[in-house]
């Protein structure tokens, strides 16, 4: 007698009902998108210990069902993010997202593809770069890459740069083939995000000349020349110049043809930072600011930050292809992808060849749709925005007696502080600081603070689409309020 099969339970992420999930996805859509109109009143702050309690809690045999862990979500989560998503919210440097952007990330998961070299993929991809290198006036030929963000951005050019430079196959004998120190240089205002770079690529700290800037907060010509002077001297190997396209401080712009002439006249790389500065290009007023941009071999860009899109998004773009190429294909191909080696132009464009990941999210979808549904202007029009509203800052703060701007302003960022008469730095440091505290501690306002030339001080870096005139004047008027009371005692 034939034994009755026993049905095999077959486990599966798909629901049962398709209805009710269906239902949880609208409510999850219309809740924030409510969250989103209204997060100029939302509450938001540190999470209390009931939140934390029920953040924390040991991961169950049978899960607690999808209704469930949402509610979570809503009631202990989402009230207690870092919520850079609101109109007071200047500091870092930190894009506020937008409705429209977190459907194309909706979109996204929905197809959870993962690879962006190959069908359709491949030409939203493509079309993106193409239309960042007609935003930022970079050549045609020129090549690029979607990465994650600013850092792995910068990362992916030095590391083409270090390649390409080398006096030895680097792919083969990496750096323990080098018989001379390969040194790079950018100023004391570059982010640290390079010099993490420099380290895992192996190259060492102490190769990245930091060299110091002038009153303008720009890398000095005379000090790189002789730092690089200096090196020829000690036979070591200058290989790289660093660009700041908008110091992460105060927003300064090095001068990018300068440093183009000069990485040419020595026969080096020039790399240019341009995380949030690169879109100076598309605003009206501020675009020569990145005059020289055009000339560097490769530039680093974010698209979360002044673009506001969904983190977290990047771009390389890279002048030789081939040696952008050359730097992330296999030295010995994966046979799996023998296939498809045919085509070493859809090879070259291919992303999962330009930089680490293998499989990707497709990350350019957001991109493609946003630049797409809002066109160049609306985007240029809001980096104009921003800038005009920092200069409409500086102009408040400069009609207060009791405070005063500390670096430069260029761009979209002020530095500033608090500055009754009679103090001592010291003491106005500490004032400082209390101001920046008590500031942070409003939930709905955030600024941050830095030092520049050994002196404390507040910084607002406006990447907002969301800020308006009002803020600005809020923002002011806080300083004036609580620095008041606290130079009184
Ligand atoms: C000038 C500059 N470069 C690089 C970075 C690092 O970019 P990301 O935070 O996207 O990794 C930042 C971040 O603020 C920045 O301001």
């Amino acid at each position: 007698m034939l034994q009755e099969k026993v049905k095999p339970i077959e486990e599966t992420l798909d629901p049962e009902d398709w209805e009710s999930m269906r239902a949880l996805g609208h409510r999850m859509v219309d809740d924030m998108l409510t969250y989103l109109r209204n997060v100029r009143s939302e509450p938001s702050g540190s999470p209390t210990q009931k939140a934390i309690e029920d953040i924390c809690v040991p991961l169950t045999h049978d899960g607690e069902g999808e209704e469930k862990v949402y509610e979570v979500f809503q009631h202990s989560i989402l009230p207690y993010t870092f919520s850079i998503t609101r109109p007071r919210f200047w500091g870092l440097v930190a894009g506020t997202g937008s409705p429209y952007g977190m459907f194309a990330e909706m979109l996204r998961a929905g197809m959870n593809s993962c690879q962006e070299s190959l069908f359709a993929e491949a030409y939203v991809h493509k079309q993106v770069i193409g239309w960042i290198k007609e935003m930022v006036d970079f050549p045609e030929e020129a090549g690029g890459v979607l990465v994650s963000g600013g850092s792995e951005a910068n990362f992916t050019g030095l590391a083409v740069a270090r390649n390409t430079e080398a006096e030895v196959d680097m792919k083969a004998e990496g750096v323990q083939g080098l018989r001379r120190r390969m040194t790079l240089y950018c100023s004391d205002e570059t982010h640290h995000c390079l010099e993490r770079s420099v380290e895992l690529l192996g190259l060492g700290n102490e190769a990245l000349r930091w060299i110091p800037t002038d009153d303008d907060c720009r890398i000095r010509l005379d000090a790189l020349r002789k730092a690089i002077e200096d090196d020829r001297k000690q036979n070591n190997h200058p290989f790289c110049i660093i660009g700041c396209a908008g110091t992460v401080n105060s927003g300064a712009f090095d001068d990018l043809n300068a440093l183009a002439d000069l990485a040419k006249k020595e026969n080096m790389w020039f790399h240019v930072d341009g995380a949030f500065g690169t879109w100076v290009k598309i605003s009206e007023t501020h675009r020569h600011l990145a005059d020289g941009m055009e000339r560097a071999d490769s530039l680093a860009i974010d698209l979360h930050k002044w673009m506001c899109m969904p983190y977290g998004i990047g771009c390389t773009l890279v002048k030789d292809r081939l040696a952008h190429y050359n730097t992330f294909v296999y030295g010995h191909e994966a046979k799996y992808l023998k296939s498809a080696l045919d085509q070493l132009e859809d090879q070259i464009t291919g992303p999962h060849n330009l930089a680490l990941a293998l499989s990707r999210n497709f990350t350019s979808l957001k991109a493609y749709m946003l630049l797409r549904a809002y066109g160049k202007n609306k985007y240029g029009n809001l980096v104009q925005q921003n800038v005009d509203q920092i200069n409409y800052l500086s102009e408040l703060i400069g009609r207060e007696p009791n405070m005063e701007i500390t670096a430069p302003v260029t761009s979209n960022v002020v530095c500033f502080r608090y500055k009754p008469k009679g103090l001592i730095e010291p003491e106005i440091e500490k004032l400082n600081k209390i101001i920046y505290d008590e500031l942070n501690r409003m939930s709905f306002l955030m600024i941050s603070d830095t030092t520049i030339k050994g002196k404390y001080m507040l910084r607002a870096c406006n990447v907002n689409h969301r800020s308006q005139k009002q803020d600005f004047e809020f923002l002011v008027n806080e300083v004036k309020k609580i620095g008041g009371q606290i130079a009184k005692y």
